[in-house]
């Protein structure tokens, strides 16, 4: 390709094409065709100093202890402290709490006698100074800031000052004058984030770069970034909340999916001690449609309600919606209820939610869906003081799932007395004392597990 031919970039999944197209064949997505010159950047720009292979057995671990940043949720998420050399992207809404976080584990790290650099693209000094002061943490003279978002401009200061760690606020707004395509492409969007990585694993600098969502939620040129990073975090969960999850989406050095869970104060983002304790806080009790699902979340178990809500359908076609829960599943349950159990559900409104703003995708929160949707049904409360947790097949049977000694455990810590669950998950690897366990197979000895009457009928 010579050096000025400009090619048409799809800006979701970085597929390149001659000529526009009106929809990326590749992600399917529409009108995400940008034109982009190509060429501008050698390869030779991109890569470190050559070096050499090495026998794995000669490659010492120990010299490089991750770096705490005595914030503990956070510590958490990256999996056990910062890695160094670690290349991390947060994303998240505007407005979500990504600023906020990245600066308090810039005070957190110069506390412990750390250079921190925070570039920023779109604020200036002063406004940064502003939050700062707001969150109230000894400032000892060792963070940088720079309002700056040319590259060329970041990796000289980062020359000038030899920063320990380097935040980048943001990946979008940074753009290298190397290249002819606008701040914020696929191409731009790229390059900053290879040079960035670079910087990383050469001088053992861990860095932070804070990615924008779009409207579907993920990071604009999410593919072309996700696998350059070592981890991904993303903000989960909505502004209205006063809590925040940050959940690491991959981490190279970590469990996956692991949260981080966060309340948003007026002194910037507190860790949450307890994250069961503040998913069942708003719970009442008595009320039908209601089910507490025990998910589990990285390493960590947290107990959560699901609630739902199912009435006759006004109109011809019934409606349904999930939020925080995966609308496929909701469907496949229904369809369950009515073969199985024999339950007309055709003509049912069904809505369904995951208290407080957590994602749930675990097949293991099945059962205590499917008990929410026919508590609500029936217009019966489940028993209290009642934890469920199962995965269900499509015959009707109840899976057992994985770590089920730890989601009782955690059920029982809560103060739960009764826990429903697998038949196969019995004997648990270990046992839990003071709760009470109630096995089962199919689906059918549900009715009878929490309304203790017979399956027939509605
Ligand atoms: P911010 O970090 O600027 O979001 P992002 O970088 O993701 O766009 O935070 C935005 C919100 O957080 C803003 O609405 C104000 C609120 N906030 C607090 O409630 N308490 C605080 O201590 C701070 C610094 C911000
Ligand atoms: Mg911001």
């Amino acid at each position: 390709m010579s050096k000025n031919a400009t090619s048409f970039i799809c800006q979701t999944c970085g597929f390149a094409s001659a000529k526009w197209l009106g929809r990326c064949p590749d992600c399917g997505n529409w009108n995400s065709f940008t034109e982009e010159k190509a060429g501008a950047v050698s390869a030779k720009s991109r890569s470190g100093p050559a070096s050499k292979p090495v026998r794995l057995s000669e490659v010492h671990t120990e010299d490089a202890p991750r770096i705490l940043t005595a914030n503990a949720e956070f510590d958490r998420v990256l999996g056990g402290g910062l890695v160094p050399g670690s290349l991390v992207l947060l994303g998240g809404e505007p407005g979500i709490g990504k600023s906020t976080l990245l600066l308090q584990i810039a005070q957190a790290l110069q506390a412990r006698g750390r250079r921190v650099l925070y570039v920023s693209g779109e604020e200036s000094a002063q406004q940064i100074k502003m939050r700062a002061e707001r969150l109230g943490s000894e400032d000892a003279g060792e963070i940088f800031v720079l309002a700056e978002s040319s590259l060329e401009a970041i990796l000289g200061a980062v020359t000038g000052i030899r920063p320990t760690d380097l935040i980048v606020d943001s990946i979008q707004t940074t753009f290298s004058e190397a290249l002819e395509s606008a701040p914020g492409s696929i191409s731009q969007v790229r390059h900053v984030a290879a040079c960035f990585l670079n910087l990383a694993k050469t001088d053992q600098v861990p860095v932070f770069l804070i990615g924008h969502v779009t409207k579907d939620g993920s990071i604009a040129g999410p593919k072309a970034l996700e696998h350059i990073v070592d981890t991904v975090l993303y903000f989960e969960g909505e502004r209205h909340h006063n809590h925040r999850i940050v959940r690491a989406v991959k981490n190279r050095f970590g469990a996956a999916n692991e949260i981080g869970v966060f309340e948003m104060t007026g002194r910037g983002l507190l860790p949450v001690q307890s994250p069961s304790d503040l998913f069942l806080k708003e719970r009442e009790e008595a009320a039908p449609g209601s089910a507490v699902a025990c998910a589990l979340e990285g390493t960590r178990p947290i107990l959560v309600e699901v609630q739902a809500l199912v009435l006759s359908s006004q109109y011809g076609t019934a409606r349904r919606t999930a939020t925080g829960l995966d609308y496929n599943r909701i469907s496949l349950l229904v369809a369950m209820m009515e073969k199985r159990m024999g339950i007309p559900m055709t003509g049912c409104d069904i809505y369904v939610n995951a208290a407080g703003g957590l994602q749930i995708d675990e097949p293991a929160s099945d059962l205590a869906l499917f008990a929410a949707i026919l508590s609500s049904f029936r217009n019966r409360a489940l028993p209290p003081s009642t934890v469920l947790i199962g995965e269900l097949g499509l015959s009707g049977e109840v899976r057992p799932v994985s770590q089920a000694h730890v989601r009782v455990r955690e059920a029982a810590a809560m103060g739960f007395r009764r826990c429903i669950l697998p038949a196969g998950n019995i004997p648990l690897h270990d046992p839990v004392e003071s709760i009470e366990l109630i096995p089962l197979r199919t689906i059918l000895e549900l009715s009878e597990a929490i309304f203790g009457g017979t399956v027939a009928g509605a």
